[in-house]
Order: structure tokens, then sequence, then C-alpha cells
């Protein structure tokens, strides 16, 4: 049993939906808040449950995290910095969502490939054949180059691109902007990130933003974390503001694909801060939530759609929306994409846009299947990358390798914890979902405050253990790679891979 969830007491709680946490609920008299021992001690041999006494609920240090992932190599410095800032993480909002519906919206499935149909199901949808003839002519190339760039001599250019690990390719590559202000962006713009209090832009910004605003295909390789949101959020928006109001029965503008819904909602509070200001509206089309809302909002017409491939592609069977309008396209977290399987769905997706539309692709890596994606899609892209396109471990991150045998893991685990929790977030990566659900279930006997989040686990039950997490409520998360990209934001942690 686990004292520290102060869940217990809540009728309409979590764990009392759920089958797969072992124990039975306790009393609530021995529910207490308040106590001296922060997190408890375990039992000697790991698995005992020792009486430990209530401990209050987390309260994340006000002065920010300063231990664990350390975001980005030390060109991103302003994106490194503000990964430790508590204050302006992404980390806070949500919460216990689960508790007022439950989790009923998970009926349809929705899991990893994002709910709706199955994947056979979408494999076998045919979206109708598009007639590409006589398109209307749009306007993309809105890059006007600020004096002080113009002014860089190559030598410069070549310097501030080393200094900052920028290697480019393409024809008729523009020079790197330095300053903001220097890429002709909306007033409104600057604004916010004036008031995100950005100091530069980051490498992939300073790159791509001239590029992309060029209204040529781009692809843009960067490490997790790097700013690439915003890198094609931007300008999308300089795009969208560029084009004819949408007329009614119009699809998006501007269409994001994602690969899960995290990652998605999370492109679109990005969208939020800076479109809202320029009156253009944002939706995220997601599976393994009700369609009815989402419906409405496309219905409405929206300007920009960031979606995940399945849900997407029900929409467009169900002809809820269209792709003829889409002349901005980014695939986000290609890599990762791919990696899911979604390339059929992408296909599928990609052959309802116009052709001249411009095309973004964005990774963090750059393996060979994603090279073949692009070949296919893009035209004539530029190419920006930034440090090396391979995966690599990030410098910024003390790696303690241990091998020990299956045996003692569990064990180790414990006194490492006793050892590292501070009250900071802890992430514990696990190789397999069983693991993940095995492991969780014992360190919440052994009452230690561990949900776990893995591709079995309904979208609802996914978003409200990150709530959960994020929030510092249950401040230890044991994960299979479905957590492995887009945390980094959120202000982590101290992060244990453990083989399981
Ligand atoms: N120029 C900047 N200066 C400081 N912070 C920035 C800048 N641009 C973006 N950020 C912030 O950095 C964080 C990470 O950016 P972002 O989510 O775009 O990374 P990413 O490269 O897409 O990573 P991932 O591969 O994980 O999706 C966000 O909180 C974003 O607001
Ligand atoms: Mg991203």
């Amino acid at each position: 049993m686990n004292p520290y969830d102060n869940r217990y007491s809540d009728a309409a709680s979590f764990r009392g939906r759920r089958s797969d946490f072992v124990g039975p609920i306790p009393p609530p008299s021995f529910v207490g808040r308040g106590g001296a021992v922060p997190y408890g001690v375990p039992g000697p041999n790991g698995f005992g449950s020792a009486p430990v006494a209530p401990v209050p609920p987390f309260v994340p240090p006000s002065g920010g995290f300063n231990v664990g992932r350390g975001g980005g190599r030390a060109g991103n410095g302003p994106v490194s910095d503000r990964k430790h800032d508590m204050g302006r993480g992404r980390g806070g909002g949500g919460g216990g969502r689960a508790g007022a519906h439950g989790f009923r919206g998970s009926a349809r499935g929705g899991g990893r490939h994002g709910g709706g149909s199955s994947r056979d199901d979408l494999n076998n949808i045919a979206l109708p054949k598009q007639d590409f003839k006589n398109l209307v002519p749009f306007e993309k190339n809105f890059y006007v180059e600020c004096p002080a760039v113009r002014a860089m001599s190559e030598q410069e250019v070549l310097h501030y691109r080393a200094s900052r690990e920028i290697t480019v390719q393409g024809n008729d590559v523009p020079k790197p902007i330095m300053m903001f202000h220097e890429a002709n962006f909306p007033d409104y713009c600057l604004e916010v990130i004036a008031n995100l209090r950005f100091a530069d832009p980051t490498p992939i910004q300073a790159q791509g933003w001239p590029m992309a605003l060029k209204g040529r295909d781009l692809i843009g390789i960067a490490e997790t974390g790097s700013g690439k949101t915003l890198a094609y959020l931007l300008p999308a928006l300089v795009h969208v503001n560029a084009q004819p109001r949408l007329a009614h029965g119009d699809g998006p503008i501007v269409l994001v694909l994602a690969p899960t819904r995290e990652l998605a909602v999370q492109i679109q509070e990005e969208a939020l801060k800076f479109g809202s200001r320029a009156n253009k509206r944002s939706t995220c089309i997601y599976g393994g939530a009700p369609k009815g809302p989402q419906i409405r909002e496309l219905k409405r017409g929206v300007e920009i759609v960031i979606a995940t491939p399945g849900r997407l592609i029900d929409m467009l069977e169900a002809q809820h929306t269209n792709l003829r309008r889409v002349t901005y396209l980014v695939l986000d977290e290609a890599d990762r994409m791919l990696d899911m399987g979604f390339e059929p769905q992408i296909r599928k997706i990609v052959a309802q846009i116009r052709p001249d539309r411009q095309t973004l692709l964005w990774s963090a890596t750059w393996p060979r299947d994603v090279e073949t994606l692009a070949r296919q899609f893009l035209h004539n892209p530029y190419k920006v990358i930034i440090g090396s396109p391979y995966l690599k471990a990030n410098q910024s991150i003390n790696q303690i390798v241990e091998v020990v045998t299956d045996m003692e893991k569990y064990n180790r685990l414990i006194r490492l914890l006793k050892e590292v929790m501070d009250g900071s977030r802890i992430l514990i990566f696990m190789e397999t979902k069983k693991g993940c659900d095995q492991v969780t279930r014992q360190m919440r006997v052994d009452g230690w405050p561990a949900l776990s989040i893995h591709g079995d686990k309904n979208q609802a039950e996914r978003d409200w253990v990150l709530a959960e997490f994020k929030s510092g409520r249950s401040p230890i998360m044991t994960a299979t790679d479905v957590a492995a990209r887009g945390l980094g934001r959120i202000t982590v942690f101290r992060s244990l891979g453990f083989l399981v």
C-alpha cells in the first residue's frame, strides 16, 4: 500500500477504478498528510513494507530543479536554461482530469497509435482521389532579408554557423539571422517572445526561419528540446496570415502531423501562445478522445490543425474536414512517426494535399527511412542540421552504467531511489510494458509514489498519469519509450534506465 498517495482518500480516485494496482484501499484514517519522513523508506529487502510516516504532498522547489536532464548542447543555451526553470516550464497544467470523467473516453482504445480505427482499418480506408489540376496559385515566399543580415560577410556567416554547430545543404541557402527581430515576424510575435524572455533564437531557429520564410521545403534535424516547434510555427503564422480567409467548408491551411497526442497538445500550446494574438485558430485532432468536440472545431473552420495521423484519417474519411486548402505541411518528429509505423498513414494523408505545398520535415535523427520519406515528399529542400544527425548521448547528462543481475535490479533501484529522492521528479525507463507494470506495482506496494505510462495504457490514463507526474503529485513515473521524447521540456528529473 502506498500511504503517500492522497488519492486514497478521494472517493472518485483513479485507484478505485484500477484493477492492476495491488493491495486493498486502506481505510481513510491511515491516509495522512504531513509527517516527517519524505517518501519513506521501504523495508530492508526493498520488497518489504516497513511502516512509514505519511508525508506532505510534493511541492516543487521554487527555484526550479537543477538536477537531471541538461537539455541540449551548450550552443542551445537559452533552451537549456529554460528547461530548468519550473516557473516557465510546461509542467503545470492538467492534473486530475480523470476525476470527473473517469476513463470513459477510453472505450475507443486510443493507445499509442491515436485511437479510433485500428491500424488495419486505417490502412484499408481509401480517401477520395484529389484532382490537382487548375490549382489556384498561392504565395509562400515572405522572406525579406534584414539589412544587418545582408551585411554579414561570408566569413562571418561561416563563423556563426560553426559556433552554433549549424550545417546547411541546398541551393541558395539564406544567411542565418542572429536576433529575433531580424526574421521580420509580426510585432505581436516579438512581444510574445519578449514575454517568454527568450534571449536568442536557437540554432535551428536562426537558420531555419529564413529558410522556411522563403517558402522552400525544409528538412530540420536537431536534438530534442532545441526549439523546432517555433522553428516551423512562426513561419506558419506568417504563411497563414498571407492566405485568403477560410470560406465555409474549407479545411486548414497549416497541417502539422505529430506522432502522439502528448506532442500534438504541446505543439498546440505553443501555437496558442502566438496564434491567438493573430486571431488564427488552431485545433488538435488525436485519437483516444471523443470525436464530437474535434468534429465541431473542424466544422467551425480552423487555420491550423495539429493531428496524429490515425484520427486525421478518420476525420477525412468521414468528411469532417478536407486538406484542399493545406499549403503548409509539417511532419514533426518524422523519425518517431516512422518508428511507430505511421508511414502508410502519412502517405495517405500527404496524397490529399496539393503538390506545390510547402513541406517541412523535422526530426531528431536522420535514419535511412526518414531520408527516403523526405526524398519522396519534399521538393528541392534545404537541409539544416544542428550538431550531429546521429543520436548520441547528451553531454550535459552524467551517465552512470551499472551491470547487475536480474535478481539484483529491483533492490538496486530502491537503494538508488533512497539516495536520489530529494523532491525532484524521477523518470524510470523500462524496456517492456510488462516490466513497467510489475515494477510500478511493487514500488507502490513498498510505499513509493509511482505511476506508469506505456503504449498499452489508454490515452485518458496516459494523460492522467502524465499530469500527476508533471504536477509532482506522483513524482516517480515509470515508462517505456512512449515517454522518450517531448518530456524533456517539462523540467525533469532524474532519469533511471532500468531494463526489465
Ligand atoms: N529561442 C528560444 N529561447 C529559449 N527557449 C526557447 C526558444 N525557442 C523555444 N524555446 C522553448 O524551448 C522548449 C523546447 O522547445 P521545442 O518543444 O520546440 O523543442 P523540440 O526541438 O521540438 O523538441 P522535441 O524533439 O522534444 O519535440 C519549449 O518550452 C520552447 O518554448
Ligand atoms: Mg518537437
